[in-house]
């Protein structure tokens, strides 16, 4: 009780901001499979997108506002608020935007989707340390069937929040999707002699947004998702099932993408998207040498996340980072990776960065052949 009135006015002062950097609700759209969407029509903007002056936010890194939000953080009575405030505030953000949060959740939570965990769960699995963490609001992270039935109003939530003046929910996904799909498209066939995407692995696929958007755009390769939580890949297979049978079933594969276990050299295209400001660096470290192991000589490998020279993420309210901050634990290790550097040491050449939409930057780079 003591807590009710602090965390409402706080909740409160957080969907306000998260509100008035969001657009106006359109129309009801969710019904829409993302996924499905066609991104080739979608308005093209690539590159076009606003960089700010500065190297990456004040929000992060060694700064005297960083230190402060991370102390703020730290102090765990106000910690727990800001979680709670933060998970009140991203639901009824959605809800104002056409994003069914608790209808969605609910659908799949009353679904057959149990079913799939023993096709999909690997039981020799060992969790890294970093994943077993509370994430994202949650206190079991991503390993829940909460987190999982969730992740799909997370997501299109994500895409809202990054295109807020888009007309509808349709457009931001089909502008973010379809700008990352065209850089990769882009970079493949401008540095790979045989521009033929046959294989492609989606590290970190979550419920199969981006692996259901990569299958669609390259129809004739085989497509492979795989993560760590096998609650979302429930989730993704039990989704699968429901759509119209693709020539290629997408495969689901539980494991780590630090160590997947699969056939070097085998894939044309390794995409890892979101996935990042989600690891310590040691984590990005080894999922970009995987990467590189899988992929063929040729082989594209395609980074999507946080940018840091987004001028909108420069400028971000300090009610609002301190929430992103408040629920992503590994922000500043995101945002203090050299990912350029990284990626040069794991051996890859032509690497190339882009903003692909006002938040967030897309880097592709190629195995040498
Ligand atoms: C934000 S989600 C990715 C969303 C998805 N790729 C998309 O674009 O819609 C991040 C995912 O990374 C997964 N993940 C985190 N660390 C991983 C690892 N080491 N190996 C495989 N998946 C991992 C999490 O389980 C989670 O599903």
């Amino acid at each position: 009780m003591a807590l009710s009135s602090p965390l409402q006015n706080l909740s409160a002062l957080i969907a306000a901001s998260a509100n008035a950097a969001a657009a106006p609700p359109r129309r009801r759209s969710w019904a829409v499979d993302a996924a499905a969407s066609d991104t080739s029509t979608a308005p093209v903007q690539l590159g076009g997108y606003e960089e700010g002056k500065l190297e990456r936010p004040k929000w992060v890194g060694e700064t005297p506002l960083s230190r402060l939000v991370q102390t703020l953080i730290s102090f765990k009575p106000l910690y727990s608020i800001l979680k709670l405030g933060a998970r009140r505030a991203l639901i009824s953000t959605a809800e104002k935007n056409n994003i069914p949060w608790r209808e969605m959740a609910k659908e799949i939570l009353e679904s057959e989707v149990y079913r799939e965990m023993d096709s999909i769960q690997n039981q020799s699995l060992v969790y890294p340390d970093y994943y077993l963490n509370p994430f994202h609001a949650y206190e079991e992270g991503n390993l829940t069937w909460l987190a999982a039935a969730e992740a799909e109003a997370a997501t299109m939530s994500m895409a809202r929040r990054a295109l807020p003046d888009a007309s509808s929910l349709e457009e931001a996904n089909q502008i973010l999707r379809g700008n990352w799909l065209r850089a990769i498209e882009q970079h493949h066939t401008q540095y790979s002699e045989s521009s033929v995407i046959s294989d492609i692995l989606d590290i970190g696929c979550s419920v199969g947004i981006s692996t259901r958007y990569l299958a669609d755009k390259f129809p004739t390769a085989k497509v492979t998702g795989l993560d760590l939580s096998p609650y979302f890949l429930a989730v993704a297979q039990h989704k699968q099932k429901k759509e119209t049978p693709r020539k290629f079933p997408i495969r689901w594969i539980h494991a780590n993408g630090e160590d997947t276990g699969l056939p070097s050299e085998s894939f044309d295209l390794v995409s890892i998207a979101f996935v990042l400001h989600e690891c310590p660096t040691r984590v990005m470290v080894n999922l970009v040498k995987e990467a590189f192991r899988l992929l063929r000589p040729g082989g594209t490998l395609a980074l999507t996340d946080f940018s840091l020279k987004s001028k909108v993420l420069q400028e971000l309210s300090p009610v609002l980072f301190t929430l992103v901050k408040s629920t992503e634990p590994f922000l500043d290790e995101y945002y203090l990776t050299d990912m350029d550097q990284t990626l040069r040491e794991a051996g890859f050449v032509n690497i190339t960065s882009i903003l692909t939409d006002p938040r967030h930057v897309t880097i592709t780079a190629t195995v040498p052949q």
